[in-house]
């Protein structure tokens, strides 16, 4: 998600700068764009002057002190809350008075994660969607602490990368992923009562004009980020309706996690 999101707002024109204390991931995402630029080229829907001028707006950094000229610094690490807090608290010492700090959360609690900062007024959450340079949705939460001019400063700026724009509450799973995941999950269910995932998802594909069915995209986006997801929405309402479902589980155990391990519901090998 750190990579598509310092895509996004580099094609928006941004200057980025990309920080990771992994250096390989930093690596990665580093190759990933590059990828994704050469195929457009290729494809005709990019020049390679302008693959050139979005690339150079991207810098790459193992320290956190190469985001103090930062006017916002966008976290997108996983989705626990102690390494949230971490981060936060990190940043929040690195960046320039006055920056704004937002998560990317797909779930988590904004006021906590504000609370280990000394700037709970200026942390928000935007919520992007995988993957961030295509689609066209951020979804925007405030903490109990984030003031009316974090909130408009935030906005704009999302506006200004091409995103529409919605307000959601601060609980679990804000708008899309209280919806969509337990979808995914209801899937998952079907395949563990005996469906095969190819009609469930051609089901969908066809009965709803989803693009992807439910199962595809449990591999896209990650079977354990769906189950995190899920089991924050189980956790959150305490509530039977959003239980995992035990197949999704095993697959994690398992280490089948979808496209990025080459085994999920499919096979990618
Ligand atoms: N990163 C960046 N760009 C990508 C990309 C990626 N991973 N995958 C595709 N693209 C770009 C391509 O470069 C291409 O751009 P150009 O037209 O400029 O060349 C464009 O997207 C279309 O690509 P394709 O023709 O290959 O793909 P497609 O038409 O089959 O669409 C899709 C691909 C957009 C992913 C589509 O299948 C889709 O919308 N799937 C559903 C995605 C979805 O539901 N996402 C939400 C997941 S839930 C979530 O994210 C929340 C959470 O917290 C878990």
């Amino acid at each position: 998600m750190g990579g598509g999101i310092a895509q996004t707002c580099a094609q928006a024109g941004f200057e980025v700068v990309n920080v990771d204390t992994y250096e390989p991931a930093l690596s990665k995402a580093r190759a990933n764009i590059e990828n994704l630029f050469n195929k457009k080229v290729a494809k005709g829907t990019m020049t390679e002057g302008q693959k050139q001028e979005i690339l150079e707006r991207i810098r790459y950094s193992t320290e956190m002190k190469d985001l103090r000229e930062a006017d916002i610094i966008i976290e997108a690490v996983p989705e626990r809350m102690e390494i949230k807090k971490e981060i936060f608290r990190a940043a929040d010492e690195a960046a320039k008075e006055g920056a704004v700090i937002v998560s990317n959360t797909s779930g988590l609690s904004i006021s906590e994660m504000a609370a280990a900062t000394k700037r709970p007024d200026k942390v928000m959450g935007i919520h992007f969607f995988y993957p961030a340079p295509v689609m066209k949705l951020a979804e925007l939460i405030r903490g109990i602490a984030t003031s009316e001019e974090t909130y408009q400063t935030v906005r704009e700026f999302a506006v200004a990368i091409g995103k529409e724009v919605v307000d959601c509450p601060e609980l679990p799973g804000f708008i899309v992923n209280r919806i969509l995941v337990p979808m995914m999950n209801e899937a998952a269910f079907l395949v563990m009562e005996g469906c095969r995932p190819e009609d469930v998802d051609t089901a969908m594909k066809l009965g709803a004009n989803h693009p992807m069915g439910p199962l595809e995209l449990c591999d896209f986006v990650g079977i354990d980020v769906m189950l995190a997801t899920m089991t924050g929405l189980y956790n959150g309402f305490r509530d039977s309706k959003y239980r995992p479902c035990p197949i999704l589980e095993n697959m994690v155990k398992a280490g089948h996690l979808g496209r990025k391990s080459g085994q999920g519901f499919y096979s990618y090998n």
